[in-house]
């Protein structure tokens, strides 16, 4: 197959981790005949700085002229001070509004080479950790009304029963795939966008015999997260309870460097990126662990151009170089086997991994 994917390093490390991403997404196409095609733009603080907006339109029309986006990371302490109409993040929004990426899966998942990074104690995380966060991402509280009139300022979180059923049916169609259990997350002993997304929940739920379907309040979720992980398979959730979820769910595997994730929307086009942030205390040093990018890679194979082997072999590489006690500094040990590399020797590890 021949794909064209648009490319947004970004900030920070996000050159040098899309770096490897690529140079593992060429091997996955020399290995089984495919051709990727890459269309660099810029956004975050780089557009910034060359053309004054965080995206062009330009910018944007190509990224919708692709068949996948590829985004490293955005942001830093340069772009902070910023007028905050032209701040990096808001690249970002602009560009899943634009591209409809309406739902945000992110895979939580413990390594079992890396367990010992697991902040929890043993007994919390006896069933391992291996979830699904599939958030909402156009909507809700980011894209209602902004408002600041004198002394008083508001955001609106607003939701209409067909956002709610569209990422409602994503969350079932993910669980149906994965364990079959899902938790909608909601705060609906308060909020009216809560009740109406409970409503649309149970009524999707019964299309759905097959998903064990509970609800679960959210302040309860950030608790249950800590308490017991493993009882967790898939949780549906309006997009601002699914960043703050999302980020305590990635710090329970101790490795956030390690997590992908793939924002997708009603056709195949989805942007794949890393969770972590542009950590612009290391960019340039050569340390940064690409594998979070690789990863989101190999879920743009799976996701956007149905490549399940091609995807298997990303993950299936990574798992080996971990095995073979490989690490990037952040994700190192007291294990005293462990070998510390850099973040271009972990993408050319990876990559013999695949060819082999
Ligand atoms: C994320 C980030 C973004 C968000 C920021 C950078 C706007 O935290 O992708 O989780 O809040 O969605
Ligand atoms: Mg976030």
């Amino acid at each position: 197959m021949n794909k064209k994917i648009a490319v947004l390093k970004g900030d920070g490390i996000g050159p040098e981790i899309v770096d490897e991403a690529i140079k593992v997404l060429n091997v996955v196409a020399e290995k089984f005949g495919h051709t990727f095609e890459y269309d660099y733009l810029d956004m975050g603080g780089c557009s910034i700085d060359k053309y004054g907006v965080p995206i062009t339109d330009e910018a944007i029309e190509r990224c919708k002229q692709s068949d996948s986006v590829l985004l490293g990371a955005v942001g830093g302490p340069k772009w902070d001070t910023c007028d905050p109409a032209v701040r990096p993040e808001k690249g970002l929004l602009k560009v899943r509004a634009e591209l409809g990426l309406f739902a945000n899966l992110r895979p939580t998942k413990m390594f079992k080479q890396l367990s010992s990074a697991c902040p929890l104690k043993e007994e919390c995380t006896e069933n391992g950790i291996d979830l699904m966060i599939v958030r909402e991402l156009t909507g809700g509280i980011y894209f209602g009304e902004h408002k600041t009139e004198g002394d008083t300022a508001s955001d609106l979180m607003i939701y209409s029963e067909s956002e709610i059923e569209r990422i409602g049916r994503v969350g079932f169609e993910t669980a149906m795939k994965r364990n079959k259990k899902l938790a909608s997350v909601d705060k609906a002993n308060v909020l009216d966008s809560s009740k109406l997304w409970r409503k649309i929940m149970h009524k999707l739920a019964e299309e759905y015999p097959e998903v064990e379907y509970r609800d679960v309040l959210v302040d309860n979720c950030a608790m249950q997260l800590i308490r017991n992980p493993g009882q967790f398979d898939v949780i549906v959730t309006e997009n601002m309870f699914g960043d703050i979820l999302s980020d305590e769910a990635s710090m329970l595997t101790g490795s956030i460097g390690m997590m992908p994730s793939a924002s997708l929307s009603e056709t195949t086009l989805g942007m794949y990126e890393p969770i972590h942030g542009s950590a612009p205390d290391i960019a340039g040093k050569g340390i940064a662990n690409p594998i979070g990018t690789i990863l989101s890679a190999a879920m743009m194979l799976r996701y956007s151009f149905d490549m399940a082997k091609e995807a298997d072999a990303i993950e299936q590489a990574v798992d080996a170089v971990l095995n073979e006690n490989y690490r990037t500094i952040d994700i190192k040990s007291e294990n005293l086997q462990e070998k510390i590399i850099s973040c271009i020797e972990i993408g050319d590890k990876i990559c013999d991994n695949i060819r082999k």
